[in-house]
Parts: C-alpha cells; structure tokens; sequence
C-alpha cells in the first residue's frame, strides 16, 4: 500500500462513491510503482464490492499528476526493469473496470494523468488545467491504448498534436476535443465531480453497467490489444540511449541550473 494514494468511501455516499486520490504533492503526484499497485488494488475491491458504484480520481489542488515517476522511467532505462509490472497492470484495470469513472482535474495532468481520460467516463476540469503528453520528446510512446483511442474520440490531427507532438492542451481545448466533458471553476470542481459521480451512484447499477458495457463493446477488446502492444514497443524505447538520456536530463536539470 502506498502512502501517497488516499483511497475512500465517505459515509456521505453510503459508501457508494470510492475516490483514488494522488497525494504526493511535493513531487507533483508523480506516480510509483507502489501506488500504481495501490491503485489497482482499489480498482479491484470496488470493482468487487457490491456497495461500490463508481470510482473517482482526484489529485490534490492545483495538480492533478505530473504522469510516471521519472526516477523509476530511469531505474527501468538502467536495469531493463521496474517494480513487478504494475503500471501494465494499471493500464488493464482501466480499460477492464466494471464500474463507472469519474474525474476530477485541477492543473497539470501529464502522461498518464491525461491519457487516463479516455478510459474514464465524466471528467471534470478546472480552467487552470492542462493535459500534456511529452511522450515523444522523453523518446517514448503513446500508452494507455490512447494510440487507438485518442485519434478515435480527437479526430487524427488533434491527437497527434497531443500524443506525437506533445503540445498541451487547455481545459477549455480537451473539452472541445472530447477529452474532458467539463470546464467547471477550480472552487467548484471537487463538488461538482463527487455530485456526478453520487448521480451515477444513484441510477439502477446492473442497468447502469450494462449501458457502459454496451457504449465502450466497440474498444475493449481491440484496446487491451493494443495496450499490450504498445507497452511492447514503449518497454523497448524505456531502455534506449536517447530515453535514458532524457530522464538523466530531468533529474539534473535543476543542480545544472
Ligand atoms: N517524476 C518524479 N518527480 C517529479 C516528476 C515526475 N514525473 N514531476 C515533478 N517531479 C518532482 C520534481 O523533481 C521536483 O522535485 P524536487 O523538488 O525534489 O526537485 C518536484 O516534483 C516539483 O517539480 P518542479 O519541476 O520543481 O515543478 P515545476 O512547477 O517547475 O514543474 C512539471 C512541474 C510537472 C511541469 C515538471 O516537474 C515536469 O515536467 N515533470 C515531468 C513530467 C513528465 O514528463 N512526466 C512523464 C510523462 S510520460
């Protein structure tokens, strides 16, 4: 279990509501392997646990997460490994989940942080946020299956701006892209994604899983497909010479400064 995820189900929801909260705000919610693997175990027991109807992900505020911890991207570049596999894990737990997911964005949603959206099914944003994917310039790949999905939901263009390009997005352009469903103000943000997701909690929860089921059949094979061939490809750009490079740049940058 990781520290810096904060797993709850307040009493408020009748235990309907379990929110996944990043909480590592020194180092931007960066994420581990330890709290990937905490993740996933949540994703599992609500998924598990009759009483729970919907999942939310919330950071902390003014950072959602600033994507996967580049120390562990360099411990993998040097020992061709990290941790037992659980951010694969964590990519299939997000295109498996039985339940809903419901977001909540305020600030810096990179690499992960973005991608993850398209696996969930309301997603909330503050105005100061932005959804970025540096994939390319760390040397990288799109994840997430975002390679299928992202052209899929953005239209070609606009996802290789974000996925191969790396440009940011603003609240305001990931909810005209499809990304986000939302821009809601950052005081009303946390409020507005727990009442989205207390009103799902409250619909008939069979009727309600059957409904998403039928809406995402088209991608879910075809995306856990292509998680698997994407995080093929992305192992093998982890271990090259210009992504070790890159990782030992941002772990300087700042005693070359
Ligand atoms: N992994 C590990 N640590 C990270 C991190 C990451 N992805 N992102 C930020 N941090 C850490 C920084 O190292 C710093 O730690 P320190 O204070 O011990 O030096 C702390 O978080 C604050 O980050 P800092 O860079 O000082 O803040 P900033 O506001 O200037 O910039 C970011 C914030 C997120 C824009 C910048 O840190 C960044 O680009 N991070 C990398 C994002 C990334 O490429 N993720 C991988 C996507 S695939």
């Amino acid at each position: 279990m990781s520290e810096h995820i904060i797993v709850e189900r307040p009493e408020e929801y009748g235990g309907a509501v379990q929110i996944i909260r990043f909480n590592r705000p020194d180092k931007k919610n960066a994420l581990t392997q330890a709290m990937y693997a905490t993740m996933v175990e949540a994703i599992d027991n609500g998924d598990a646990d009759e009483t729970v109807r919907v999942h939310v992900f919330l950071g902390t505020p003014g950072c959602f997460t600033a994507g996967n911890d580049m120390q562990d991207f360099l411990n993998y570049a040097i020992n061709g490994r990290i941790g037992d596999g659980d951010v694969g894990q964590f990519l299939k737990a997000l295109a498996n989940v039985k339940k809903p997911m419901v977001a909540g964005v305020d600030g810096l949603a990179i690499g992960i942080g973005t991608t993850m959206h398209f696996h969930c099914d309301l997603t909330f944003a503050s105005p100061r946020s932005e959804f970025r994917t540096p994939f390319v310039d760390l040397a990288l790949l799109p994840e997430a299956g975002s390679s299928l999905l992202g052209p899929a939901v953005m239209g070609y263009q606009r996802a290789f701006s974000m996925l191969a390009v790396g440009n940011g997005f603003s609240a305001e352009e990931a909810c005209e892209a499809g990304l986000i469903y939302k821009v809601v103000t950052e005081e009303a943000l946390e409020a507005t994604t727990l009442a989205a997701a207390a009103d799902i909690a409250s619909k008939p929860p069979q009727a309600m899983q059957i409904a998403r089921d039928l809406l995402r059949r088209g991608q879910r094979t075809d995306v856990v497909a292509r998680i698997e061939e994407e995080s093929a490809l992305f192992g093998e750009r982890l271990s090259s010479p210009e992504a070790r490079a890159a990782f030992e740049a941002f772990m300087m940058r700042k005693k070359s400064a």
